[in-house]
């Protein structure tokens, strides 16, 4: 068995990262829990992964044999750590309103790394794998990613007997749309500003940064993160009280909070809390702009402390949201009148 040197390691390393893409987008719509009766035999995902490691096992065991055990296990982690963050991006997508706690992405983690480290302690043992002890692994590890992923809730509501799914999309719009809807004057706006679920181009930010208004944002996905572009779950972001001068939410946290308060046991307490955060966080003649509304808490706030303009989105502008024309949506504008 030949040696291999680093240039060739590095490849054999970046065709694997590059599988790993591929199999997302092979299986990004595919659906982890249709039943079928053909489910002993064929693992729900397809074989990809079984094609994938018969046909390059012999470049791998070449890379195994090649490298210092620390290095090897050093890229199994990466290849793990990897693969974790493209299945999480591929529910996203599938589902905009997908939760996924710690617990749930240590589980993925886990079960993503006794794969890779049986596939390559075999590799190393072995010097080769066969079809059917692969079959087995492979079909092992689906079933149990199915298990892990349906404990997350809003994968729930996808029915069993599609072979395919109908994703829950997320679009983002532009910063002229977002203005336009949340009715802000740009030329008036109070800094800085925050801009909560600012979407992973965050249009929006760059549009205010371009003339000059320090602005910020936050999302879980960004595409290219900086200074003021955080990749931060809403819930973690430290809201340090008396701060923003502008906070902006469009289609994003409130029309979450809004799904989880009208869902059978949604989140809506946690919602409600970084709402009040949020509120928190602006300085006194601060706004918060948001898009849904929220009638079932903004009816809690009292008159003394904030000031509430709401305003009903038409709806050629609904369609252009992608939302039903015969639903009444508001914008809504808080301005924060005193601290409590
Ligand atoms: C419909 S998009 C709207 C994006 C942007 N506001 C716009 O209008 O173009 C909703 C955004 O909320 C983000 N998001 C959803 N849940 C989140 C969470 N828990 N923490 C941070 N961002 C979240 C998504 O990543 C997505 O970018």
């Amino acid at each position: 068995m030949p040696f291999i040197g680093r240039e060739s390691k590095v490849v054999i390393q970046n065709k694997m990262l590059e599988f790993i893409d591929k199999l997302n987008k092979v299986n990004g719509r595919k659906n982890i829990f249709y039943e079928t009766t053909k489910y002993k035999k064929i693992p729900p995902l397809g074989k990809y992964v079984v094609d994938y490691i018969i046909s390059h096992q012999q470049e791998i065991i070449e890379y195994i044999n090649s490298t210092e055990e620390f290095q090897t296990k050093k890229f199994i982690r990466k290849v793990v750590e990897y693969s974790t963050d493209k299945i999480i991006a591929t529910l996203f997508n599938l589902n905009q309103y997908a939760e996924i706690n710690d617990e749930i992405i240590n589980k993925i983690n886990a079960l993503y790394y006794n794969f890779v480290n049986e596939v390559f302690n075999k590799l190393r043992l072995n010097q080769a794998i066969n079809l059917e002890w692969i079959n087995i692994l492979v079909i092992e590890h689906q079933v149990r990613l199915r298990e892990i992923l349906g404990e997350i809730d809003e994968l729930k509501i996808f029915s069993k007997d599609k072979k395919y799914l109908d994703p829950i999309p997320c679009s983002e719009y532009s910063a002229v749309f977002q203005l336009e809807i949340l009715n802000i004057n740009v030329e008036k706006i109070c800094e800085p500003v925050l801009d909560v679920g600012c979407g992973s181009s965050a249009k929006l930010v760059h549009y205010l940064r371009a003339q000059g208004i320090k602005a910020y944002g936050i999302d879980r996905s960004i595409e290219k993160k900086s200074s003021y572009l955080i990749e931060t779950d809403w819930f973690e972001f430290k809201m340090k009280p008396n701060y923003w001068g502008t906070i902006i939410s469009h289609l994003s946290f409130t029309n979450h909070f809004k799904r989880n308060h009208f869902k059978k046991n949604g989140n809506h307490i946690i919602y409600a809390r970084r709402y009040m955060d949020l509120l928190n966080s602006l300085k006194l003649g601060g706004s918060f702009f948001y898009t849904p509304d929220l009638a079932f808490i903004e009816q809690f706030l009292t008159s003394d402390l904030y000031d509430i303009n709401k305003k009903k989105i038409n709806n050629e502008k609904l369609s252009l949201m992608k939302r039903k024309n015969n639903m009444n949506i508001y914008s809504v504008q808080i301005n924060k009148l005193n601290n409590n």
